[in-house]
């Protein structure tokens, strides 16, 4: 399929409506840029009927037994609630699996490709289904029940996603951590969702580096005082240790209490808005918080977008590169893809080992068509372009999904030119962990597609921009990004505080979800989002809040204040650029900046490590006290020229301070 295309900036002077007005575009314009009639109509009618639209949906779930209900929503923050499919029940276990074996029990449903690029594992829907079964029979017999929180701290190995599915068969709430995480972090999360148990791996591996997985756990056990975890399941990895340090009154091995379980398993069914999972996320202010999916209507919203938005057709290799400690590894590695019944690729890897060329050899390998990644991984390739494109063919791509941070331009070109030999369509898909799913995408066939823009609202979706009083904004601008009306996929509410989720995303403008991100919309009503408006930075695709890494640094004894910014980084996206001030009497600080960067890294994990740390007798401030972060972001991305307004500076010399300090580490 060829993408016809529009240039990023280019501009025409035809003005349309905002795409919320379809029917003005579909029905009197008639215009090279506007999207497809095709995609007007359904959207059209998916948003005069959404109650329609998403019961038809559902129902290509089955249900044990059927709501009656489609929604019963309010995004009013004095009686916040979103319920979906309320009072109809389902096993999402059996959903990804079990009614996909009268017709596909031989199909691969997972093809697992190692680290070491001679090991792989092809798990048919039959097979999988069996180590679910065990993997629940043996849960149970721990006396996990319906209900209780299990954290998963694990490799990209097939045991995280029988995992996940043998807890959504018994009831019990995954809560995935990224491995890369530190154990204070792992800590946090476990005292936060009280959980009872624990999987893990001996062992990570991530090209030629080792992770201690279970080791971390067991420093995050002791640091979690008071916790309510009563054992650990240890998957033994055929590279590990052999020995880690045991707790015999803990810590049991993964295939000790699963390889004598039964193969098979009643599952019982739950409400649809019985929780599936906790993910954790930063947010701007305080801890990571948890946010929690259902299982009908998650489930249906990541069936319905994995198989509209990657246009997937029976029979189809899918592969989506996240960790399962994202929600882009829980909706499109796992839940979507096995919803639909299609073949999906777990990669244990990073993409560089042994060389930058292992995409792409994974992809004839395997013979992918869907491939979905994100702009970080594409600028790595991109950097050394000869090596990543060398060694493959890459002929069975159809489509290449992009998802995590805004995809600049000319990447999105390389990803679609050179990547994908101009055959693949590219989707370049904004959501987020609190969505679900997608909200905005150009699906396949939706109309003319344009490098770096997500364009349009998928079907049920209402996006608007507003201004700060929250007035809706219309035609082409920008502001901030809002969606006027629930979906299936969205997030219920953060694990334990209902109320900081009102708060978080339903009060800053009334009626509305807000995303925390701003975003554009063009003369053809198509959406480009921004990034972030509040103090969230986007590192690699992994977001990681301000006030959490200002805080890790605050607990090195000689420092008095941190600010930490985002700057523009060439693979990163953003890198983490932090000011610090010492403490009165602290000499020759310089030589502490290894030890600040060491205790940011133990604090929360490598994600966070700074890529610069710059000492300074001051921040600038505002005669309040608030510290000016609009300055000091100009100063982390070397940009002196235009710091804006400084006299409302307390102290304004502070500022050729901290730019004499940038110039020192340049
Ligand atoms: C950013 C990842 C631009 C955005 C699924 C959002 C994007 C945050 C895109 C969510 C995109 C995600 N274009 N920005 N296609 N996709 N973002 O929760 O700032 O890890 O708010 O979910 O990533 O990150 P999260």
């Amino acid at each position: 399929m060829e993408n016809s295309f529009v240039k990023g900036g280019e501009k025409n002077n035809n003005h349309q409506p905002p795409l919320s007005d379809a029917q003005s575009l579909s029905s009197s314009h008639s215009h090279e840029h506007q999207a497809s009639i095709k995609y007007l109509n359904k959207y059209q009618n998916s948003i005069e009927n959404k109650e329609a639209f998403w019961q038809e949906q559902a129902s290509q779930l089955q249900w044990s037994k059927p709501f009656t209900q489609v929604s019963d929503v309010s995004f009013d923050k004095n009686d916040l609630h979103i319920r979906w499919f309320a009072d109809g029940e389902l096993n999402v276990c059996v959903n990804c699996v079990d009614r996909h074996l009268a017709e596909r029990a031989d199909q691969p449903a997972i093809v697992w490709e190692g680290d070491n690029p001679d090991h792989s594992i092809s798990l048919t829907y039959k097979q999988l289904h069996e180590e679910i079964c065990k993997l629940a029979n043996a849960l149970e017999s721990l006396g996990v029940t319906a209900g209780d929180r299990v954290i998963l701290y694990m490799p990209m190995v097939p045991e995280a996603a029988f995992a996940m599915l043998a807890c959504a068969r018994i009831g019990a709430i995954h809560s995935a951590v990224f491995g890369g995480f530190s154990s204070a972090a792992l800590a946090d999360r476990i005292n936060n969702c009280e959980a009872k148990l624990i999987i893990t791996a001996d062992l990570g591996l991530r090209g030629t580096k080792s992770i201690p997985l279970k080791a971390s756990v067991d420093e995050a056990l002791t640091l979690a005082e008071g916790h309510s975890v009563d054992k650990v399941l240890v998957v033994k990895q055929p590279h590990g240790s052999g020995t880690p340090a045991w707790n015999d009154k803990v810590d049991l091995w993964y295939h000790d209490c699963v390889d004598n379980q039964s193969t098979e398993h009643t599952p019982p069914t739950f409400d649809a808005e019985h929780p599936l999972f906790i993910l954790y996320t930063s947010g701007s202010t305080g801890k990571p918080k948890g946010l929690q999916h259902s299982s009908g209507g998650y489930l249906c919203y990541a069936q319905t977008t994995f198989k509209e938005v990657f246009d997937y057709r029976d029979g189809e290799v899918f592969w989506c590169t996240a960790d399962i400690g994202w929600i882009t590894g829980h909706t499109y590695l796992i839940y979507g893809p096995l919803a639909a019944g299609a073949t999906t690729i777990m990669y244990e890897g990073v993409p560089n080992f042994p060389t930058l060329a292992r995409f792409g050899e994974v992809i004839d390998k395997h013979n992918v068509n869907i491939f979905y990644t994100a702009p970080t991984t594409i600028r790595m390739l991109m950097a050394d372009a000869n090596t990543a494109l060398s060694g493959s063919q890459r002929t069975s791509l159809r489509i290449l999904g992009t998802v995590g941070e805004p995809i600049s331009p000319d990447v999105w070109q390389w990803y679609y030119d050179d990547f994908g030999l101009q055959q693949a369509q590219v989707v370049d898909t904004w959501w987020q962990t609190e969505t679900g799913g997608h909200l905005i995408v150009p699906i396949p066939d939706s109309g003319p597609v344009k490098p770096g823009a997500a364009q349009r609202p998928f079907y049920g979706i209402e996006p608007q921009l507003v201004d700060s009083n929250g007035d809706i904004l219309e035609g082409e601008t920008s502001g901030h990004l809002v969606i006027l009306d629930s979906w299936p996929g969205q997030a219920r509410t953060i694990w334990g505080d209902h109320q900081r989720f009102i708060d978080t995303y339903f009060s800053t403008y009334e009626g509305m979800y807000f995303s925390g991100d701003g975003a554009r919309r063009d003369e053809d009503g198509d959406y480009w989002i921004t990034g972030r408006v509040d103090d969230v930075l986007n590192v690699s695709g992994h977001r990681l809040g301000t006030a959490e890494i200002e805080s890790a640094a605050l607990t090195y004894s000689d420092i008095a204040e941190a600010a930490v910014v985002g700057y523009p980084h060439d693979v990163k996206g953003q890198g983490i650029y932090i000011f610090v001030v010492a403490k009165t009497g602290v000499e020759s600080a310089e030589t502490l900046t290894d030890s600040v960067r060491s205790k940011i890294r133990q604090a929360l994990g490598p994600i966070a490590t700074p890529d610069h740390i710059q000492w300074s007798p001051d921040l600038p401030k505002t005669r309040s006290g608030k510290i000016m972060r609009r300055i000091l972001r100009k100063i982390a991305s070397n940009d002196f020229a235009e710091l804006g307004d400084t006299s409302t500076l307390a102290d304004p010399s502070v500022v050729d301070k901290l730019i004499s300090g940038r110039k020192d580490l340049n």
